[in-house]
């Protein structure tokens, strides 16, 4: 099913999506989720912060949410990738991850970084390409990482 991306920095575009994966994941999740795509203050500098909806072309349902920026050092990273629970397996996430990759590649980057502590989000990643480098290092001591967090990388 074709899929459309619409990118906005308007944090009530995104209360939807986020309070339907607060049901799930819980409303500690929100916090992070939404540092991670760029919608909360953060303590260190982060370029080019790019957020997006992922709507169903059809109806204009939402069905993801993905972002991507660019640190200081001049890596590439995901913030966040979500797919609302009943759309999961169906190939979206990928195709969000598609967005994020072709974005860092016509920047110009050759690498692209992610860091989460699921193991069924690794399991996505390393399906998706991506393999694991190491522990989770640099981060804004606001968020929760756990010890189990990972960073992986995908060569371009
Ligand atoms: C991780 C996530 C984004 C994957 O989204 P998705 O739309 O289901 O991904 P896709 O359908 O494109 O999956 C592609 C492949 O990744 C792997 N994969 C995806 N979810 C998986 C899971 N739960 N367990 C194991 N492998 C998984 C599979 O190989 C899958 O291919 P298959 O369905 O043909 O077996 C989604 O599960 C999610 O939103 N999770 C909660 C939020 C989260 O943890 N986000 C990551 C933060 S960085």
């Amino acid at each position: 099913m074709p899929i459309l991306f619409r990118e906005t920095k308007e944090f009530c575009d995104y209360r939807a999506i986020i309070s339907e994966l607060e049901s799930e994941l819980g409303p500690a999740f929100v916090p992070s989720i939404e540092s991670w795509c760029g919608l909360r203050k953060r303590k260190y500098p982060i370029y080019n912060w790019h957020v997006y909806l992922a709507l169903l072309d059809t109806e204009k349902e939402i069905i993801g949410i993905c972002s991507h920026y660019e640190q200081p050092r001049g890596r590439y990273w995901i913030g966040w990738i979500g797919t609302v629970k009943r759309f999961r397996r169906k190939g979206y996430g990928t195709r969000m991850l598609d967005l994020v990759v072709d974005k860092a590649r016509s920047f110009g980057f050759g690498e692209v970084y992610v860091h989460t502590d699921s193991s069924s989000a690794i399991d996505f990643y390393k399906a998706n390409q991506f393999e694991i480098i190491g522990k989770y290092a640099f981060d804004d001591p606001q968020n929760s990482i756990t010890d189990g967090s990972v960073v992986l990388r995908r060569c371009l």
